[in-house]
């Protein structure tokens, strides 16, 4: 078995050549062309590149929130573009952990509800199982003692810190984050950083996170820079 053989047996997430534009109008813009990524059980992958590199773009093929216009994302082996919507939408929310550029938090929620979500979304239904388990994963980022406050009684730490918490309460086997200590003083990005490090050590997941920080970058395995949709070093 040759090196690239044994690395992509042992990647839980692969990118295969993704290619991605959008269309606007007549316009075609390109974004992503032909990006190879392999993500493997306990890596710690931070993604930079100027801003419109494509950076969200790629994290979101990678979670299967959308299917690239040519190439492939698979999990454990298996092809996302070939599943259908169900099957991907399982896979996201069973696999996946995902933090949003702009949290997504749901405003008529308190934290509580808004971390209560996925499983509620996945089919677990209500069950004070779940209310457990979104208690803990708000306990893990700091934020037990502010779980009935909605989203905007949070500050901008805390919003950070709920929406990983959603992101964690299914424990996915990989988490991707963009951009969670961009709204942060280096202070806070830090207590942030020093969550999802341990929560990848605590539990061997792998984390993939796009930042703009360098010094988040110089902590990571693994660099991996987009520069007009392709990577330029890793
Ligand atoms: N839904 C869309 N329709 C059309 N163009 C889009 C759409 N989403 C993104 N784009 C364009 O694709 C390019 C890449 O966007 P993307 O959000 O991936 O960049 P990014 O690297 O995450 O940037 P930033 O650092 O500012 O968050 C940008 O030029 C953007 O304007
Ligand atoms: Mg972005």
């Amino acid at each position: 078995m040759n090196d690239t053989q044994a690395n992509i047996q042992q990647s839980v997430l692969q990118a295969q050549a993704l290619h991605h534009n959008y269309q606007l109008g007549k316009t075609k813009i390109q974004v992503l062309n032909g990006i190879d990524l392999a993500v493997n059980p306990g890596d710690f992958i931070a993604i930079t590149g100027p801003s419109g590199a494509g950076k969200s773009t790629l994290l979101h093929l990678l979670a299967g929130l959308d299917v690239p216009v040519q190439g492939d994302v698979l999990w454990q082996g298996k092809s996302l573009v070939t599943m259908n919507d169900a099957q991907r939408a399982a896979f996201r929310s069973h696999q996946i952990g995902i933090v949003f550029q702009f949290y997504h938090l749901v405003p008529e929620l308190n934290a509580l509800e808004n971390v209560m979500l996925p499983g509620l979304v996945s089919g677990q239904g209500f069950s004070s199982a779940l209310k457990d388990k979104a208690n803990e994963a708000l306990k893990a980022v700091g934020l037990a003692d502010r779980v009935k406050h909605k989203p905007s009684a949070l500050s901008g730490g805390e919003l950070q810190r709920a929406a990983i918490a959603r992101a964690i309460v299914n424990d996915p086997e990989v988490l991707l984050c963009d951009e969670p200590t961009g709204n942060l003083d280096s202070l806070n990005g830090e207590a942030i950083m020093d969550i999802l490090l341990q929560l990848k050590e605590s539990r061997n997941r792998s984390l993939v996170i796009v930042t703009h920080h360098d010094s988040i970058a110089q902590r990571a395995q693994q660099h991996v820079r987009l520069k007009d949709g392709c990577i330029v070093g890793g």
